[in-house]
């Protein structure tokens, strides 16, 4: 297989690791290779010094088309229950690894996003959206709900009301509206889409990484969590990352603010030493 035929391509632009789902001639809908794939893909970024944010993007005119409905679905309708039980587990495996990855992570939405994709998606910290990108939870359309812990997904991201509607009516929505329920962060003209989504990475390659690292899993891990633990598992998770952040950036940014007075926080980050 040429690196062209990969269902996923990577490539390294300044610090950005732009992955792309790439089966454009199936709307890039996720198979098992693409899936076992992904995960190979994600094991090698995480300790790769040209990834210092992951750009999650889809070849052509789609994001994701979801999952394969002949690959998981119909080629193992006549098989024993166990296969499909395997495609599930196989299935399963990135969105968990996305969801901790080391480095920030944006999806970078461009088209067609289906059922199955939303997992991902949701995923990702934050997520881009093109105006002219089409969402939707189709699997209402096929007779099945939304697995593949997509209703979990779209449970964390989507109010109350939009999350039924839109998993019961199987309806289609554009970007703007997934920017207006909090399933993206924004959507812009899908022309200045790549910029705006190398502008939040530049900020973010600005950031120290292991703050970032700790601040973003935080978040993550502490809604769920009654206050009393939540409390507990911040600083924990604080006393670890000054643990782990060999430059001190702690302790920099107090010298440059306090002493040196070298950095005021309204005016932009601290200087890094890297
Ligand atoms: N699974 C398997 N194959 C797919 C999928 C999919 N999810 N989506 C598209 N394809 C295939 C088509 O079967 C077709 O294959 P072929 O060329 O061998 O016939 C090819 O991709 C192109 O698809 P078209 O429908 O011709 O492309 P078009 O650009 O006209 O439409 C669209 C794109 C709207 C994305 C359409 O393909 C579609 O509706 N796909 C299904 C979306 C969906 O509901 N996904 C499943 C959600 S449920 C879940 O994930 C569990």
């Amino acid at each position: 297989m040429t690196e062209n035929q990969s269902p996923v391509l990577v490539e390294f632009d300044n610090g950005i690791a732009f992955v792309t789902l790439n089966r454009p001639e199936k709307r890039n809908a996720m198979n098992p290779a693409l899936n076992a794939r992904m995960l190979e893909v994600l094991d090698e970024l995480e300790g790769d010094e040209r990834c210092g944010v992951l750009v999650l993007r889809g070849a052509g005119q789609s994001w994701s088309a979801g999952m394969d409905l002949k690959e998981y679905f119909r080629d193992n309708d006549d098989k024993p229950r166990n296969a499909t039980l395997k495609a599930r587990r196989q299935s399963g495996g990135w969105w968990s690894r996305l969801m901790y990855f080391e480095k920030p992570t944006i999806a970078m939405v461009n088209g067609w996003c289906f059922g199955g994709a939303f997992t991902p998606l949701v995923s990702c910290d934050l997520a881009i959206a093109a105006e002219e990108a089409n969402f939707g939870l189709s699997e209402i359309n096929w007779g099945i709900l939304p697995g593949g812990n997509v209703t979990r997904a779209v449970a964390e991201v989507m109010r109350h009301r939009d999350a039924l509607y839109y998993i019961m009516t199987g309806e289609l929505f554009g970007g703007r509206k997934a920017a207006e329920m909090g399933l993206v962060n924004e959507a812009v003209p899908l022309a200045e889409l790549e910029t705006r989504v190398r502008k939040i990475c530049a900020g973010l390659l600005e950031k120290n990484p292991v703050t970032l690292k700790a601040a973003k899993d935080t978040y993550k891990r502490v809604r769920d969590l009654p206050w009393d633990l939540a409390d507990d598992y911040i600083y924990a998770k604080l006393e670890q990352m000054l643990f782990l952040d060999k430059t001190k950036g702690r302790d920099e940014g107090l010298k440059q603010f306090l002493d040196d007075k070298t950095y005021q926080p309204g005016l932009g980050a601290y200087k890094r030493s890297r």
